[in-house]
């Protein structure tokens, strides 16, 4: 038994490190929630860097559709 302690040790150690600094989405889907406003939305576009490839807003590089069209969608 003893033999299998320090394997086991290292694998729960390297789960805890990897749900501690890089969480999974689905870990975070299910423990953190979220208010979704458009503050929230205009937070995560920034910080995503949308703007890098989208027009949006009037704002933005041009290498992808402008995104402005698509919430006028029906
Ligand atoms: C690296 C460039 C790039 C970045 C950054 C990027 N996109 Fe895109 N996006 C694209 C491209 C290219 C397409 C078109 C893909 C296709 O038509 O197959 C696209 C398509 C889309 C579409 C579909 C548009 C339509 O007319 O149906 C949406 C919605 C979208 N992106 C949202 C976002 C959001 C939200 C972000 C930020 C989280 C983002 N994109 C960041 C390149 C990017």
């Amino acid at each position: 038994m003893r033999k299998f302690l320090l394997p086991a040790l290292i694998v729960v150690g390297v789960l805890v490190l990897w749900f501690v600094l890089n969480p999974p989405r689905f870990w975070l889907n299910m423990t953190k929630s979220v208010d979704m406003t458009s503050e929230v939305g205009a937070q995560l576009v920034d910080e995503k860097d949308c703007r890098g490839c989208h027009r949006i807003g009037g704002e933005g590089a041009l290498k992808a559709s402008p995104l402005d069209p698509v919430v006028q969608r029906p």
